[in-house]
């Protein structure tokens, strides 16, 4: 394949042909689109393992004792980035966080040439980050066998560790997935999680689902399971959902505010708080993916409330992504 060959979208079957060896292990993650609810049930079931009451020590295991995990993470980030970083020194793993202003990509080398560098030292695992759709399956295609990618974010397109996360956290409160009511509520147009979360969510069986978005921030239809259903009422998505997930505006991916709604009234249109909460089922809880821009999309006293799982979205993140590195580096054993 040509070093020069333009960054292209993988499709579906391309990209599960890419991320599934042979016999069904994850060689890559690079999408929830594909992987069936078997697969993604003992993902979560996996990361459960590895979840421990706060307090207590943290899990460990020598499971990726003498691999190396590269962080590359060419947009910014908190949550993904340390939770990585965490998930692969708990597993034994030697880590290296690539400081990408300060790497030779500032003076003009490719992406590919950094990545066949880092695979010269060895590397087994590398986490990969990017504001460019179709770069983590770009990479796939190019590393040799020895060599797993996840997608640590892409563009609007894909989150997967994120949509494992988020499944682990309603696992843990609902149970079950069967019968659930979930609506996503904001910037639907330009997220990553929405959409991975949608991907996995109807793997798992929600058959009530809803993006709840201001008409200017509606999906392009191609990208929205045609189970979901795509509203702009924010009372109407909130009404009896058993979660609800408030996303903020991605305005780094927006070139033109036109028709967005200034902040006070897309707090009064689209902010979820405890008022609209009472619509929700009564036991509902609140998620977020982070980072939140609190009075804007969310009440911050309802993100700091009982109902709110955001802090453990987040710790949950790092079991998550515990046993996605553990699961590409077993599959790579198993050949
Ligand atoms: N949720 C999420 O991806 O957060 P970060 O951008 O901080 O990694």
């Amino acid at each position: 394949m040509s070093l020069t060959e333009p960054i292209t979208i993988a499709g579906t079957a391309e990209q599960t042909d890419l991320q599934l060896r042979g016999d069904g292990g994850l060689r890559h993650l690079l999408t929830l689109q594909g992987l069936d609810r078997g697969q993604i049930a003992a993902l979560l079931d996996d990361a459960e393992s590895y979840l421990r009451e706060p307090g207590e020590p943290v899990a460990r295991s020598e499971a990726l004792a003498g691999r190396t995990v590269a962080n590359l993470f060419f947009e910014p980030s908190t949550r993904t980035r340390a939770s990585f970083e965490l998930a692969a020194k708990r597993l034994g793993a030697d880590v290296l966080n690539l400081d990408v202003n300060t790497s030779s990509r500032k003076k003009g080398e490719s992406i590919l040439d950094t990545i066949y560098t880092l695979q010269a030292m060895e590397t087994d695992v590398m986490v990969v980050r990017d504001a460019q759709a179709g770069v983590p399956a770009y990479i796939a295609r190019h590393v040799n066998d020895t060599v797993s990618i996840l997608n640590a974010g892409e563009s609007d397109l894909s989150h997967p560790t994120q949509g494992l996360l988020d499944l682990l956290t309603i696992r843990r409160h609902k149970s079950s997935f069967d019968g659930l009511a979930v609506a996503i509520v904001g910037d639907i147009a330009h997220s990553r999680v929405a959409r991975s979360a949608a991907e996995g969510l109807v793997t798992m069986g929600v058959e009530d689902l809803r993006l709840v978005s201001p008409p200017a921030l509606t999906p392009d239809p191609g990208s929205v399971p045609p189970s979901a259903k795509v509203l702009h009422d924010l009372d109407d998505g909130v009404r009896g959902a058993d979660v609800v997930m408030a996303l903020r505006i991605q305005r780094e991916r927006i070139a033109n505010l036109d028709g967005i709604p200034g902040i006070d009234e897309y707090f009064a249109s689209f902010g979820v708080n405890r008022e609209r909460m009472k619509l929700a089922a009564p036991d509902a809880i609140v998620m977020h993916p982070g980072p939140m821009n609190r009075g804007i999309e969310i009440e911050s006293t309802l993100a700091d409330s009982a109902a709110s799982v955001i802090t453990e979205q987040v710790r949950n993140g790092v079991a998550v992504r515990m046993a996605v590195l553990a699961s590409v580096v077993r599959s790579r054993a198993a050949r």
